[in-house]
């Protein structure tokens, strides 16, 4: 009788000192831990790297999963879940390793919630590793389960994707439960995302659109399906993929299938515990399928997203955009009954009901209304007619790149309010973004009989605009309960273009202490916003307009979204201070990169530049809702996004400053020495076609890597036409040698030659004295376009 009792006495100090003494990296079986102690890991791996235990569900109150976590992030960043759909009660639920060697979660009730199912078998220790796997051992140090094997939506170092395995991702940020997202070898041993959503599934990386397999540097031949990331930061897998982190070497790292779909890596920055993300699967986050739902439009709002509904219809559920949007109309079968509405660059991925090449734009109408389930139809301008009629509107994004246009299929009763309340519905979710469904949107439309349809249009959207102000301040000043939602942009519109008092800025920017830029327009100061974002604050010195007319420009340049324009925040008008806020791009301007050997740019970087810069200036001659020219174009005023995105900066300052008046003395006209086109001394009107030249003259500065107007223009030969003249004559006769010369030599004569050759026709012809006969930047942008993909080449380690 005595030898049970003196068990259980020292049982009962053994779990004394186990709640008070410095949790484990190992226990045997009879351990277990009640949820209220959950501030006190179960199990942490013997360097501290990881921890295992209760995890409070970071949304919900009295809600728990049994997780493993990383201990020094500061979010806490869980790496594993056991019971990831279906958490435990905050009080009551217990996790314990039994006598039979199984580990099992109850809930409250007593139900098991999730098990290891090793009841029964020789198991000895569960322990948790520093690699983060937790383990089951038997006594002879076999595994007899790991948690390595049971993926949620994260992979760490040496963990393995095999065969059967899914890592699935969030269904909203900073949650646990499972989304619609995951990453898996696919039947052809492809390893793939995909969106397996409430409607639709669809495969989206590789890029299957466009691209086969082997282009995509994949192979289906091995059938091993394995992918594991390697301690340095290497990620390898069996079809071929293998991709490097940008900080390679030693470090704590993990990989993930995030909640908006994208697959990143990311670095833990050990001295602030914070993540750094070390590279992502799909830079254009847009590429993403289902992200906006059915009858939704992905488009860019700087870095982020933002989902928009097609014109006529309405959000099915403002918390969750993956539910898309419905219309408001009904169609009965009627090939009368139906119009066609132009959504420029916008397209839809999949769901054709046909393909017809060679076709016009009305006989692709007849195509799509012999259809009843036709909705719509993308027609593509590239060669002679490209059209795709569409069953189902899923997948829907807008880019500039794509060479043509949706068009929505509406019942003709349909009356233009019902239009217009559909950004109406959009802007009222709680987004203070009263340029939602922008007029962009609609605004290049070609077509002569919409033209009528888009005055009034417009119309609409200008008294809706005073409305959405209103409630948009509204909302802005109530504060920011924006409700927690599936994807980013959603919650960024909430803050975005704003007006700011002198006061705020001033705490912003630290009393403008820290000065990042000085021009011709003003001093640029850098800040910090409440919300952490960065910004940059200009402080115009020479402004020639009144508070009424600066709100009505700083409005029309604040509604431009483009991915190579730097958006703009904010402004402040008070008094006799004028202010804007712009995104801050903390990497550096092109003039920088080009001329100070910080570091030499590739020339898949260069062209990347070029041609963004072009897409940008094409965006702000042709697409705008209200042209706007730049007239000063150089690199000072290319910014860079870290991977090279080049993001123009200072558009539209023309129209706010004295430099833009007519009348006023030609030498504050002017933009700067050598990248000024004839024209402004000539005293010509000046046309988008200066922003052309000025153009021109970048390109030739980004081949050649030197300040072509520092080096030519004092040039006693003639300058930059002389120049410019030997090389068309170059081109002319194909002269290989003297044109390789023309490349910058820190390329050590890694380029490639057909886009060289393009990149040079182009710069020739837009510095042309005679402005007509420079291109439009439209015409550039299709003359690179032609280029673009050419360094598609499958090594995609290289950043
Ligand atoms: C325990 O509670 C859960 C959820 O509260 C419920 O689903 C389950 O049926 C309950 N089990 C028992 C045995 O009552
Ligand atoms: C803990 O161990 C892991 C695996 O050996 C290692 O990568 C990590 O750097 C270690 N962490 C610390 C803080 O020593
Ligand atoms: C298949 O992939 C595995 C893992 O990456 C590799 O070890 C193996 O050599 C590959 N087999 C072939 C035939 O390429
Ligand atoms: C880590 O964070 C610190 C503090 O913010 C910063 O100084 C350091 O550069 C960061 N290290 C890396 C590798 O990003
Ligand atoms: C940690 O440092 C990184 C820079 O490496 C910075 O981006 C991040 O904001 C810092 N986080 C905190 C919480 O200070
Ligand atoms: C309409 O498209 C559907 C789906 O492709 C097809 O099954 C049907 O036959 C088409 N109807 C006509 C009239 O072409
Ligand atoms: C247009 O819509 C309004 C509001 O829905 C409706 O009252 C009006 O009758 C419609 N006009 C036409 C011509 O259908
Ligand atoms: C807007 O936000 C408020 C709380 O901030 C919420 O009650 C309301 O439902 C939201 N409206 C929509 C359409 O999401």
């Amino acid at each position: 009788m005595k030898k049970p009792f003196l068990f259980i006495i020292l049982q009962f100090f053994c779990i004394l000192l186990g709640s008070k003494a410095q949790p484990q990296s190992i226990l045997t079986k009879g351990s277990s831990q009640q949820v209220e102690h959950y501030d006190q890991p179960f199990l942490v791996s013997q360097n501290g790297t990881f921890s295992c235990g209760f995890y409070p569900d970071p949304v919900g109150i009295n809600v728990f999963y049994f997780s493993i976590w990383f201990t020094n992030s500061i979010d806490k960043a869980v790496a594993w879940t056991a019971n990831r759909d279906s958490p435990v009660n905050g009080h009551g639920s217990k996790i314990k390793f039994g006598h039979d060697g199984n580990l099992v979660l109850r809930d409250v009730n007593g139900s098991e919630v999730w098990s290891t199912s090793t009841g029964g078998s020789s198991a000895s220790t569960i322990s948790l590793l520093d690699s983060g796997n937790l383990v089951i051992n038997d006594r002879k140090g076999n595994i007899l389960w790991q948690s390595f094997d049971s993926p949620t939506d994260t992979l760490l170092p040496y963990q393995r994707l095999t065969k059967g395995k899914r890592v699935v991702s969030a269904l909203v940020k900073g949650e646990i439960g499972s989304g619609y997202y995951s990453l898996y070898f696919d039947n052809d041993n492809v390893l793939r995302l995909m969106y397996d959503g409430p409607v639709i599934s669809s495969t989206y990386w590789p890029n299957n659109a466009l691209n086969s397999v082997f282009q995509n540097g994949r192979t289906s031949y091995n059938s091993t399906r394995i992918a594991v990331l390697d301690r340095l930061g290497q990620f390898i897998s069996s079809d071929g993929f293998s991709i490097s982190a940008s900080d390679l070497g030693l470090g704590i790292r993990r990989l993930r299938v995030d909640y908006d779909g994208n697959f990143r890596m990311y670095s833990l920055n050990m001295s602030n515990g914070s993540w750094v993300v070390s590279w992502e699967a799909l830079p254009e986050l847009c590429q993403v399928h289902g992200l906006c739902g059915e009858n939704g439009i992905c488009d860019y709002l700087g870095d982020q997203i933002k989902c928009s509904c097609l014109p006529g219809y309405e959000i099915n559920n403002p918390n969750n955009w993956n539910e898309g949007c419905r219309p408001k109309f009904s169609y009965s079968c009627n090939k009368i009954q139906s119009r066609f509405v132009q959504i420029p660059q916008v397209d839809f991925y999949g769901f054709d009901l046909g393909y017809k090449d060679k076709i016009s734009y009305d006989d692709c109408v007849q195509l799509c209304l012999q259809n009843c389930t036709c909705a719509g139809f993308s027609y593509r301008l590239t060669g002679t007619g490209v059209c795709y009629p569409k069953g189902t509107l899923f997948n829907g994004y807008r880019s500039p790149n794509f060479p043509g246009s949706f068009y929505l299929r509406l019942p003709t009763d349909s009356n233009d309010s019902i239009l217009s309340t559909s950004s109406k519905l959009d802007c009222t979710n709680n987004r203070s973004d009263i340029f939602l469904g922008s007029p962009s949107m609609f605004g290049a439309s070609q077509s002569n009989t919409k033209w009528t349809y888009m005055f009034t249009f417009i119309g609409f959207l200008g008294a809706l605009e005073i409305l959405f102000l209103v409630i948009g301040w509204w909302y802005l000043f109530r504060g920011r309960d924006v409700p927690q939602s599936v994807e980013e942009g959603y919650k960024m519109i909430s803050y975005q273009f704003r007006q700011f008092t002198y006061e705020e800025l001033k705490d912003v920017t630290g009393k403008f202490k820290e000065e990042i830029g000085r021009g011709y327009t003003g001093v640029v100061y850098r800040g910090v916003l409440d919300d952490k974002r960065v910004v940059a604050v200009k402080k115009l010195i020479d402004f020639s307009q009144g508070e009424e007319e600066f709100w009505a420009e700083v409005s029309v340049i604040g509604r431009i979204n483009h991915i190579n324009l730097v958006r703009m925040w904010g402004f402040c008008s008070e008094r006799r201070h004028r202010l804007l806020v712009y995104e801050h791009l903390e990497n550096q301007s092109l003039d920088k990169l080009l001329f100070e050997n910080e570091r030499t740019l590739q020339w898949r970087e260069r062209f990347k530049i070029a041609f963004g810069i072009a897409k940008g200036l094409a965006y702000l001659h042709h697409e705008c809702l209200e042209w706007i020219i730049h007239c000063d174009v150089k690199p000072e005023n290319i910014l860079l996004t870290r991977d090279f995105e080049p993001k123009i900066a200072d558009f539209g300052l023309v129209k706010l400053t004295k430099r833009g008046e007519a009348g006023l003395n030609i030498s504050q006209m002017r933009g700067t020495m050598g990248y000024m086109a004839p024209e402004w001394v000539l005293n010509l009107p000046i046309t988008s076609k200066v922003d052309v030249y000025s153009y021109g003259v970048v390109l030739i500065e980004i081949i050649m890597g030197i300040r072509v107007t520092t080096s030519l223009s004092d040039d006693t030969k003639g300058g930059i036409q002389s120049f410019v003249s030997e090389v068309r004559h170059f081109l002319q006769c194909n002269d290989e040698p003297e044109i390789t010369g023309l490349v910058d030599p820190k390329l050590r004569g890694q380029f490639d030659w057909e886009q060289l050759i393009t990149m040079l026709r182009v710069a020739t012809s837009c510095v042309e004295e005679e402005r007509n006969r420079r291109p439009t930047m439209d015409e550039v942008v299709k003359d690179l376009m032609a280029f673009e993909e050419r360094d598609d080449e499958p090594s995609s380690s290289s950043w």
